[in-house]
């Protein structure tokens, strides 16, 4: 979450990405005007025929549309409506009245409203949390997104904006998140809400269901008010990978003052996946402004940093160097003007994906999906990836906001999709909205950049009230 900060100047210009762009031809006078009708004669044929062509498989396709074709994947593919709800009108006490104008009519002022009768739709209470350690067989390995999930202790989850490294050397899945048990307030009447930096919490598993709390790897600091990770400051999205040739585990984490001016990137490292992580510094990457942000480990052992920036209003992305400790020269801008945020990354048979969320603070927005060849871009806009629930639902990402995007071992195109479902009232008690995400099937709008040939997969991310991984070929 971020919210609107007044223009930063950049020092170092990048180079704009170079879009590939339809220029008009101009024939020259040498061009025998049979040349030019024979040539138009023969496009206009192929492009008949491409037409033909690409609508017999687009009609193959409609059939399926959406589906990856794997049988393990059809149940988690099925599409899961929602139909909640909106109470009547409330009778409201003259007081109330006066202070509020007027009362949410819609399941996004229901979401809102900390007083709604159906607050528990959205959050519901500790009663209904999933607990692990005290599933009775049949909900064994279900999530149930929204609810309140228990560590092995018994005590909710703490990892806020949080993604997941899987450790080869451990065959342990660790993930890491804003620690947020602490009160919400205002540091002032315009400030958004907020909760004291406490630090990253770390949480270990092997089956990505019972999570056993590994305490804070990153502490805030009590004292030092000039720190970086002094509690009054903030300490957003922090991702975890590990170095190959270093043998450390990285962090790279948003860091910012309360008021969002800051819009740095801070950096900590440890031998151990479990920390203690030393914090090293934080910098404004290439010289810009940058608030949410992610990094991401290509099969080739380099990483990258993509973060929002010049206001949110684009994405920068561009390799870290060997040591995963600063990024390079090298940097691009993408998805440029398109104000995007809580970008989340990967990979599948060579394309790159990314899902990515409109900034509005801690209110729920529509989420995006992009694609791209070569990660440094061009990337482009592919739509919204959400399916089932209902409208609302796809237009709020359910509720929630993109954090990681996790594969799943053994099972090409399928992944997790991790969200946080905020809860500006009490953040602490923001929920984690885990659902599965496939790649497959056709884009279900024409690509700018592609004359309409549908040249990527439709990344789907599948609504559900309750679903469990997929056991078989998982390793679990
Ligand atoms: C599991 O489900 C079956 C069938 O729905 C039911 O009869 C049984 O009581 C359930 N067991 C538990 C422990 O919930
Ligand atoms: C407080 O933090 C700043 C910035 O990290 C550091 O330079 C300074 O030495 C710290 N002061 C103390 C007393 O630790
Ligand atoms: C944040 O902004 C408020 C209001 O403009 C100001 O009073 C406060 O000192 C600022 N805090 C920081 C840490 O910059």
């Amino acid at each position: 979450m971020v919210t609107r900060i007044k223009r930063v100047n950049s020092s170092k210009p990048m180079l704009r990405n170079s879009f590939p762009v339809l220029t008009r031809f101009s024939l020259g006078s040498r061009c025998s005007t049979s040349i030019v009708v024979w040539s138009l004669v023969g496009f206009l044929v192929m492009l008949h025929l491409y037409t033909l062509i690409s609508h017999t498989d687009v009609q193959r396709q409609d059939t399926d549309i959406h589906k990856s074709h794997h049988p393990i994947l059809r149940e988690l593919e099925e599409v899961e409506e929602e139909n909640i709800l909106i109470p009547p009108p409330r009778k409201r006490s003259p007081r109330a009245v006066k202070r509020k104008p007027k009362r949410a009519t819609n399941l996004i002022g229901e979401f809102l409203d900390e007083n709604s009768h159906i607050r528990h739709v959205f959050f519901p209470t500790i009663k209904m949390a999933i607990d692990p350690m005290n599933e009775g067989g049949n909900d064994s390995f279900y999530y149930y997104p929204g609810r309140i999930w228990l560590d092995t202790e018994g005590n909710p989850i703490q990892a806020h904006g949080g993604g997941i490294l899987y450790d080869e050397r451990s065959k342990t899945y660790y993930w890491y998140g804003e620690y947020k048990n602490g009160p919400t307030y205002h540091a002032h009447k315009k400030g958004a809400a907020r909760v004291d930096v406490i630090g990253v919490g770390c949480y270990s598993s092997k089956d990505l269901w019972t999570w056993k709390n590994e305490g804070i790897v990153l502490a805030a600091e009590e004292k030092n008010e000039t720190h970086d990770l002094h509690k009054s400051n903030v300490l957003e999205r922090p991702k975890v990978i590990y170095n190959d040739k270093t043998g450390k585990y990285v962090m790279w984490m948003h860091i910012d003052d309360a008021n969002y001016t800051k819009a740095s990137v801070g950096v900590a490292i440890s031998d151990y996946p479990t920390g203690p992580f030393d914090y090293l510094y934080s910098k404004r990457p290439h010289g810009f402004d940058s608030r949410d942000m992610t990094i991401f480990k290509d099969d080739d052992g380099v990483a990258y940093l993509i973060y929002s920036s010049e206001d949110n209003s684009e994405l920068h992305i561009g390799p870290l160097n060997q040591d995963y400790l600063d990024v390079t020269d090298v940097a691009k801008r993408i998805l440029v003007g398109q104000h995007r945020e809580a970008p989340a990354l990967f990979k599948h048979e060579g394309t790159y994906y990314m899902i990515t969320s409109g900034c509005t603070g801690w209110a729920p927005n529509e989420a995006l999906a992009h694609a791209a060849e070569s990660i440094m871009g061009p990337w482009e806009t592919m739509g919204n990836p959400c399916i089932g629930g209902n409208k609302i639902f796809r237009l709020t990402t359910f509720f929630a906001q993109s954090t990681y995007v996790l594969p799943f071992p053994g099972l090409p195109g399928f992944f997790i999709f991790m969200a946080d479902r905020w809860n500006p009232a009490d953040l602490g008690d923001s929920r984690y909205v885990w659902l599965p995400l496939t790649v497959g099937g056709a884009a279900d709008q024409p690509l700018e950049y592609s004359f309409g040939f549908p040249l990527w997969s439709r990344v789907s991310i599948y609504w559900h009230k309750r679903w469990k991984l997929p056991a078989q070929r998982s390793g679990f």
